[in-house]
């Protein structure tokens, strides 16, 4: 039998056979058009891997019920991060192509009309996927399939239906209400450490765990000023509407892990967290890079795709997050030293037990 050879095993034929320059008379006198497509191929090639690392965190999530103690989650946890290190490198790939001049892009930017980067179904997979749902899109017009350089029917129709599935939010979401760390068994022996005059009972149905009655003190003890107005979103985001898509059960979890991080079955759940938020600043970080660079290189004037050009990806920038939420927790957080004292009981739980 014939030895697997290296071009075969990696299909580099096909690969290496799919640069057609549209614009070139001849290879010799070429401008950057090749270029111009190989960037574009390299991004898609990382487009694919980024969705094949999604599609199995989203897996793993969706099968088990995941142990925050288990394998799962550190498997979860290192493709999020390998996730993250690819956005890392395709930021960088920016700067290659704005090597070139936006007079040297005018040399061939006809020969692409209507086509556009707006039609790449992988983004647009990938921020599904990640839980962008097409009514939170800026400019959702420019989705309809009535104009020249939207995305065809059939590609909006594979990113409905990845809306559809669970997303990673959704599914971040549940695993988050499921955290049983306000487990009435683990607080009975809780101390308050707030001037509360109520005896410390068991909760009552639809009143506030005695935990959260101390930490809203704390927070409002926290709060300038000018920023009284928090108390009451406090209210809202983990007590009333939760923030976003976001109920509060999930929002109290996230709250809880992050201030607990120390603690050690904490400490992957946070990485997870960190990891949602660092992929949201990552994506956006390519937006603004793009969106800079498209300035250079088209001014003010309408892009292939029949957008505003700039202005339109200006605008996704301050809208298109999966994860804001999360990262905003942050709002609510209180100096280490504040944190209520979790109960025993809870610390050994949540504690490696040799
Ligand atoms: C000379 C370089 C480039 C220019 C002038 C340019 C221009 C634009 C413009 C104007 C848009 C808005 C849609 C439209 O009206 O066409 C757009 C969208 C987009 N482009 Fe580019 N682009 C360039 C390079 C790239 C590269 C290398 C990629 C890599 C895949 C890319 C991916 C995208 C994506 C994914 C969108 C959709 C963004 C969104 O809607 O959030 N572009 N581009």
């Amino acid at each position: 039998m014939k030895d697997l050879y290296y071009s075969e095993y990696i299909e580099l034929d096909r690969i290496l056979d799919s640069q057609h320059p549209r614009s070139f008379e001849s290879m010799e006198e070429g401008n950057d058009e090749m270029l111009f497509i190989i960037i574009h191929q390299v991004y898609e090639l990382w487009f694919k891997q980024i969705l094949f690392e999604l599609d199995l965190v989203r897996h793993i999530f969706i099968q088990d019920g995941i142990n925050d103690n288990s394998d799962d989650m550190s498997k979860v946890v290192q493709k999020l991060k390998r996730i993250g290190k690819i956005l890392e490198l395709i930021n960088q790939q920016v700067s290659i192509l704005e090597t070139m001049t936006a007079l040297d892009f005018l040399e061939f930017r006809n020969v692409l009309l209507p086509a556009s980067g707006f039609q790449s179904k992988q983004f647009r997979l990938i921020e599904a996927k990640l839980g962008l749902k097409m009514e939170q899109r800026y400019k959702t017009e420019y989705y309809k399939h009535t104009r020249r350089g939207s995305l065809s029917e059939s590609d909006l129709q594979e990113v409905h239906r990845a809306e559809s599935e669970s997303t990673l939010k959704e599914l971040i979401i549940k695993w988050l209400e499921r955290m049983p760390y306000l487990d009435q068994r683990y607080w009975k022996e809780y101390k308050r450490n707030s001037p509360v005059d109520k005896p410390v009972t068991e909760a009552e149905p639809g009143d506030r765990h005695k935990f959260w009655v101390d930490y809203r003190i704390a927070y409002q003890n926290s709060l300038s000023e000018n920023e009284a107005g928090r108390l009451r979103e406090f209210d809202k985001v983990f007590f009333e509407e939760g923030r976003g898509d976001v109920p509060p059960a999930a929002m109290q979890a996230a709250l809880f892990i992050t201030i607990y991080r120390n603690l050690p079955i904490f400490q992957m759940p946070f990485e997870l967290l960190n990891t949602l938020s660092e992929i949201d600043e990552l994506l956006s970080n390519w937006r603004y890079r793009h969106f800079m660079m498209v300035r250079r290189m088209i001014g003010l004037r309408v892009g292939t795709g029949g957008t505003s050009g700039a202005g339109y990806l200006e605008g996704t920038l301050s809208q298109h997050y999966a994860f804001r939420e999360i990262t905003e927790v942050a709002t609510f957080l209180i100096e280490r030293s504040k944190r209520p004292m979790l109960p025993n009981a809870l610390k050994e739980k949540v504690s490696f037990n040799l």
